[in-house]
């Protein structure tokens, strides 16, 4: 009998999805196993949503954003209801194992389920955030990062033109990763992040120094969730309710432009990335990444190494339990904020 093992993407999408899916598909039909796509999460699991996916499935995938499968943010845990269905599909679809392609949250959920459900699962990290443990990097960061960078090589022409000041707010959640990344690559003038709560007065110096130095322009790079430190809170409680939102971030960089106009008298301009952090075909590294750990997972899977995912670590691909990545988020590397903090002002 042929194996057969499901795969799904679950949580927001990145770049380099696809070509997962395909990496897994490709190596499975090496070993002659099949492999069941699972539509949009853990919910293709609860309403029986499945297709198989063939060699002809996946060709022409890999440069692609998104995920072909389609995603949700479905915990399959939030309901006995839900759960029952899921367990019924799985032993319909005769499921061996189930490779789970998640961020924080949905490796958290795959943990769980594993853990006291006996569900046969193998994780892959990905996210554009970076910051699940146990791995150096997850897939999609890359690309975010590249957006960033290109985002700020544009904003600083402008900036200059016009001797403005430039906000511009970053993704990735509860960390600074891409923030501190692409601020670096793009050579920005102040990285504010949420591991290090940031004082408006000495970014307004730092401004104020470098108009007094004759440089008229700035590049802000300020994280979705970076707050400003208790000692110098400028946000009221309704706009800090609005900002920080469980579910959904944004909105710093706005508030924080219109302080930087105020307290400096230097014109501001504001530009939310946003999604097209998310968009778009992956990178080179993204792809690699996400083909080595496609390979891994469905070879975990093959070995029966449940409760792990396949990860990063150095060159190398290792397989790193679920229970350790998923205990606390990976915060920003202090060497790496250090590195961009020598290029402010
Ligand atoms: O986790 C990836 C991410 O893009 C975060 O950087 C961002 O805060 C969040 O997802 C947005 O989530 P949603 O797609 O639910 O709006």
């Amino acid at each position: 009998m042929r194996k057969r093992l499901g795969i799904l993407t679950a949580g927001g999408d990145c770049p380099g999805l696809n070509a997962v899916i395909r990496a897994v598909v490709r190596r499975a039909l090496e070993d002659d196993a099949e492999v069941i796509g699972v539509k949009n999460g853990w919910r293709g699991l609860a309403e029986g949503d499945v297709e198989p996916l063939t060699r002809a499935s996946v060709t022409g995938i890999l440069p692609r954003g998104g995920t072909i499968l389609g995603t949700s943010r479905l915990n399959p845990l939030d309901s006995p209801q839900t759960l029952d269905r899921v367990k019924r599909n799985w032993s319909k679809f005769g499921l061996e194992a189930l490779i789970v392609v998640g961020g924080e949250g949905s490796l958290a959920a795959a943990y769980d389920i594993w853990r006291d459900h006996n569900f046969p699962i193998v994780g892959i990290p990905k996210t554009i955030d970076n910051d699940i443990r146990g791995t150096d990097f997850t897939f999609g960061f890359d690309t975010a990062v590249g957006v960033v960078t290109d985002a700020v090589d544009r904003l600083h022409s402008t900036a200059e033109s016009h001797h403005r000041v430039m906000v511009v707010e970053v993704m990735g959640r509860h960390t600074g990763w891409i923030a501190a990344y692409g601020g670096i690559a793009g050579g920005a003038d102040v990285v504010l992040v949420p591991e290090r709560p940031f004082r408006l007065s000495r970014v307004c110096e730092l401004l104020k120094h470098r108009e007094n130095q004759g440089r008229a322009f700035s590049i802000i790079v300020v994280a979705e969730d970076a707050k400003p430190h208790p000692d110098e809170d400028f946000l009221t409680g309704d706009v800090r309710e609005q900002i920080y939102r469980h579910d959904r971030l944004g909105g710093i960089g706005t508030v924080l432009g219109g302080e930087i106009e105020a307290c400096t008298g230097i014109e501001t301009r504001v530009t939310k990335l946003g999604y097209v952090q998310r968009g778009g075909t992956p990178s080179a590294f993204d792809r690699v990444l996400a083909t080595r750990l496609g390979v891994k997972a469905f070879e975990m899977a093959q070995a029966g190494e449940f409760g792990c995912m396949a990860a990063l670590q150095g060159n190398k691909i290792v397989s790193f339990p679920l229970k350790e990545a998923v205990s606390e988020l990976k915060r920003l590397d202090d060497e790496i904020y250090k590195v961009a903090e020598v290029f402010f002002g």
